[in-house]
């Protein structure tokens, strides 16, 4: 008699059985095996797991940690915010903010990521992403969360001093970095928010409109980078909607263009169960008690926070019901397990008790906040100070003495010190320079002792008087972490309240006044900019930014630091204004791919510092532009690329560092393009009257755009200026290339 196949299934599901919780698992187990591959050790752990436990796996446990398996040994993944350091992890967020958590967890505060982003310096990202890491696991975690890699879309997002500027190239090469160096420890990092997070108005229930062009050629770009060049292990969904569906819903984006390690939500940003799961939403955060406490809140409430959606009884009840099948959850729990098989995670638990705060990491910490300032303004080379010449220096302004790290929310590392910019002047200043110090305004809604008209009136005399008697006046201007966070925008482009007017009364005091803004969104600075001498930008600098700011300011280290975002004039420039926040909960993003630079110079209007700007105290000269179209054969596969090669000197008396910046430029485009688009960069350290060849090798993509018709990134034969220079409006070599068709052709 012959048995059918169902009948030969049920047979050996009644002698093997499915996995009963509880079921012994032998030592030698293929999936403990670290010899196996991992692909073999997930299909095998797979055939293990119950299916309730494998639902388990798709909720956190807890704040920070996913749920474990303790049956066959699968560990909790325990996370820590991030991205510029770690922060915290301890309660709910209300209680986890820097500055209030009940157990301090103490570690480096690394520079925001603007002002990483600043550096252009991947290998130094990459250094910070390995020593953050290394802290990680110090402090008995495994998973980082960061980097966050949204573009600063408009000038107003709280977040944007955590992201990697207005450019898709920079940020992605920059994800790219801090991606390889906390994987190079076998610890998993969580590239964020993914996408189109780009203001936190509304954040859970707005709405990004945008075109499928603006999608690919502006916000995925760098996510698509870090999972496909950095191999990223982690993606967090964001709490926004995507023309009309949410992120943790999106299964074209998610899935369809991601395909990488695994994807969690944002704390609280799921809002629903079958068409999450389904999407590839592997794993809802957070989870247990303390996301229960957190959800239920009425601020949780009121801000559009839901509820836990993919807790066990509601993903069986929709399995049950035939919207949710095994294969998906097997699916889902594979991605995650992938991931904890390849981090070593399984084979080598992070139990802690390594140190945090090295001499090493603050070394990375510094370099970073040093290689992030940007000079933007220099008149008759008041800097660096001249410690010879220069006795007195007096150093005012509400970030002067206190050290303003990062911005609010859940990036905001705790340090074990942090320098501000008075206690690193004073440190370089030694005993031969007198250095004093004034408030001259109290920071906008910090101290009601200084918010008076009184106290505001007698803080401006002082700072004024003190800034007449001394040789050198400096003024820390900027925001601090309660106005400019994650959680709201910032209201203003305008600095707080009285700052302003404090720069004005000081440059009148003194002429050789340098003004230094210390936050991560642009400021306006239409009042004074034509009366400074002087001007430094060193964003939010993390523990060391006080050691950072000093050492440029007296010529110990040569600026080499070009703005990631453009600077606009007003707020009114801005390409995003009248799209922003938006309507009825539905932001349009009406500018589509002209953001940023992208923006001002195809339409020219004239920003106050352009994209890629920043000065130094020496002068570099650019010849000998080269550029060739070539086809390279990889045994016999033809391989596209452009070669481009230019001279660059430094004719200065310094030693220096400039950035060498490539923008494409098409001539002629059949689809509506921007004037250039940064393809290239590299930062060069000469020495005096010291030349360099700088060499780039553009692919195909680098002259390519994403075609709507035809839903694919294409790039067309013609000519192409390759335009190679210190800023997106300073470019000093220029040459045509013509691209033909088959070149393009062959490469495809
Ligand atoms: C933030 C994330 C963060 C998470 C955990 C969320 O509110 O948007 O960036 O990683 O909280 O703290």
């Amino acid at each position: 008699m012959r048995m059918s196949r169902i009948s030969v299934l049920m047979c050996l599901l009644f002698f093997i059985g499915p996995p009963l919780p509880g079921q012994a698992v032998p030592a030698d187990a293929p999936y403990k095996n670290p010899g196996l591959p991992v692909e073999q050790r997930v299909a095998d752990v797979l055939s293990r797991l119950t299916l309730d436990e494998k639902v388990s796996m798709l909720a956190g446990s807890s704040w920070m940690e996913s749920m474990p398996v303790p049956r066959l040994g699968i560990p909790a993944i325990k996370m820590a915010d991030g991205p510029m350091g770690v922060r915290s992890w301890l309660g709910s967020s209300a209680i986890t903010s820097a500055a209030n958590a009940p157990a301090k967890v103490e570690a480096t505060s690394f520079p925001a990521g603007v002002c990483m982003a600043a550096t252009w310096d991947p290998a130094l990202v990459q250094r910070e992403g390995v020593a953050i890491a290394q802290e990680v696991k110090a402090l008995g975690r495994d998973m980082i969360l960061g980097p966050t890699v949204n573009i600063n879309r408009q000038p107003l997002w709280g977040r944007n001093f955590e992201g990697y500027g207005e450019d898709p190239y920079l940020a992605g090469r920059l994800g790219v970095a801090y991606v390889r160096g906390v994987q190079g420890e076998g610890v998993i990092p969580s590239v964020k928010h993914f996408a189109a997070n780009n203001e936190e108005y509304e954040r859970h229930r707005i709405n990004a409109t945008l075109s499928e062009r603006a999608l690919h050629e502006i916000y995925l770009p760098a996510f698509k980078a870090a999972v496909q060049e950095g191999g990223a292990w982690n993606v967090m969904s964001a709490y926004n909607l995507v023309n009309g569906a949410h992120m943790a819903e999106n299964r074209p984006l998610l899935h369809d263009v991601l395909q990488g390690g695994f994807v969690i939500s944002d704390w609280g940003s799921t809002y629903s169960t079958a068409p999450t799961v389904n999407a590839g939403m592997d794993l809802e955060m957070p989870g247990g008690e303390p996301a229960k406490t957190f959800l239920q809140r009425p601020q949780t409430l009121e801000s559009g926070g839901s509820d836990l959606w993919l807790v066990p009884d509601k993903v069986m009840a929709e399995i049950k019901a035939g919207h949710i099948t095994g294969a998906q959850i097997d699916d889902n729990v594979s991605r995650i397990l992938r991931v904890i098989f390849a981090s070593g995670l399984f084979d080598h638990p992070h139990n802690g008790g390594g140190e945090v705060d090295t001499p090493a990491q603050r070394a990375v910490a510094l370099q970073g906040a040093t290689e992030g300032i940007v000079l933007l303004k220099n008149e008759g080379s008041l800097l660096p100070l001249d410690a010879a010449k220069v006795h007195s220096i007096v150093v005012l302004g509400p970030n002067a003495a206190a050290a303003r790290t990062g911005g609010g929310g859940s990036s905001l590392v705790h340090p074990k010190y942090a320098v501000a910019p008075l206690d690193g002047i004073k440190e370089k200043a030694g005993s031969t320079i007198n250095v004093t110090y004034a408030l001259g305004v109290g920071m906008e809604g910090e101290d009601p002792a200084h918010d008076t008209a009184d106290a505001r009136a007698r803080d401006l005399r002082e700072a004024v008087d003190a800034a007449s008697r001394a040789d050198v006046a400096v003024v820390v201007v900027g925001r601090y972490n309660k106005l400019e966070s994650e959680g709201f925008d910032v209201k203003t482009m305008d600095l707080p309240a009285g700052q302003d007017a404090l720069i004005e009364a000081v440059e009148k005091a003194n002429p050789h006044t340098v003004v230094v803004i210390n936050t991560g969104d642009p400021i306006t600075m239409g009042g004074w900019l034509d009366k400074t001498p002087a001007l430094v930008d060193m964003w939010y600098g993390g523990q060391e930014g006080g050691h950072a700011l000093a050492a440029v300011l007296f010529g110990d280290a040569n600026p080499s630091g070009k703005l990631p975002v453009t600077l606009p004039k007003r707020y009114e420039d801005n390409p995003a204004f009248g799209h922003y926040p938006g309507e009825n909960l539905q932001v349009e993003y009406a500018e589509g791919i002209y953001v940023g630079y992208r923006f001002y110079d195809t339409r020219n209007v004239a920003p106050e510092f352009p994209f890629g700007f920043g000065l130094s105290y020496t002068t570099f000269q650019y010849d000998n532009l080269g550029a060739t179209p070539r086809l390279a054969y990889s045994g016999k596969t033809p391989i596209f690329g452009v070669v481009v090669d230019v001279s660059v000197q430094n004719t200065g008396t310094r030693a220096g560092t400039e950035v060498v910046q490539l923008y494409v430029h098409q001539n002629k485009p059949r689809i509506d393009r921007p004037v250039r688009e940064l393809k290239g960069f590299q930062r060069v350290d000469l020495q005096p009257g010291e030349t360099r060849w700088v060499h780039f090798r553009l692919d195909r993509l680098a002259f390519s755009y994403w075609d709507p018709a035809t839903r694919s990134w294409t790039a067309d034969p013609g000519e192409y200026e390759i335009q190679v220079g210190s800023s997106s409006r300073d470019i000093r070599q220029k040459k045509v290339v013509n691209i033909p068709a088959s070149f393009l052709r062959s490469a495809e």
